[in-house]
């Protein structure tokens, strides 16, 4: 059985979702916030110890001002009415991504962090303003400045996920097969599932199912697998 100690999910197709039953992509994004609490309740059921939620690309900038205002302000309101109740259930919330918002969203971030950065039942990495390319970009830039040796181990403690394991598990929903610059370093070796339901419709249930398959897959890393 394999241990499962990080689970990275793309939560994607919220707007269709959103289209489909409300006719609005807005409403899909705030039925999608409901999703997040059931996994995050499954995950501490399950003793996973991190999670990393993509919530907004660096692409995702290209979108209609009306999406993303909303989807900011969906966040703001969910990081005033929830922070309290994840510090008391122990999680440690981090940003990962630049935090480059409005000064408002910005401190509530960053207070979140503050709040939660001593908690240890549960980490979810929220991935925010994120792309993989940007991460790696920098890091090595930031080497370079700082006479590093570029090693697989000095980059790790470049990245926004430093002191991580890396993901084992990736989740995308949204029937899309593809990584749309997330963690694409990260990634090498984690086992992907491609799951064809919105995220709206994503439940625990089915957040189970995948967690048993990946439980009993043969991980190989380069080895044979005998
Ligand atoms: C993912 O859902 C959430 C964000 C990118 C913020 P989408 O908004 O991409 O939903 P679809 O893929 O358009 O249905
Ligand atoms: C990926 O979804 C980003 C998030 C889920 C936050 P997108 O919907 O932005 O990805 P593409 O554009 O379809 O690749
Ligand atoms: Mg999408």
């Amino acid at each position: 059985m394999n241990l499962l100690r990080h689970v990275a999910i793309i939560m994607d197709g919220n707007g269709r979702w959103g289209l489909k039953f409300k006719n609005s992509r807005n409403a899909g994004h705030k039925a999608g916030l409901k999703t997040v609490e059931k996994i995050i309740k499954e995950t501490i059921n399950q003793n996973i110890n991190f999670l990393t939620l993509y919530a907004f690309s660096t692409e995702n900038w290209k979108r209609p001002k009306k999406e993303i205002n909303y989807l900011f302000n969906l966040l703001e309101s969910f990081l005033k009415n929830k922070i309290d109740n994840l510090h008391k259930q122990n999680i440690k919330l981090k940003i990962i991504g630049e935090k480059k918002f409005s000064n408002k969203l910005n401190k509530l971030l960053i207070n979140a962090e503050k709040k939660t950065l001593k908690n240890e039942k549960l980490q979810i990495n929220l991935a925010l303003n994120y792309g993989s390319k940007n991460e790696l970009l920098s890091a090595f830039t930031n080497m370079k400045k700082k006479n590093y040796k570029f090693t697989e181990k000095n980059l790790n403690k470049f990245l926004h996920t430093k002191n991580l394991p890396d993901p084992d598990l990736l989740i995308r929903t949204g029937n899309t097969h593809r990584l749309s610059n997330f963690l694409l370093w990260q990634l090498a070796y984690s086992e992907i599932f491609f799951i064809k339901k919105l995220w709206p419709e994503f439940n625990e249930n089915d957040y189970i199912k995948i967690i048993k398959k990946y439980k009993n897959i043969k991980r190989n890393f380069g080895n044979i697998n005998e």
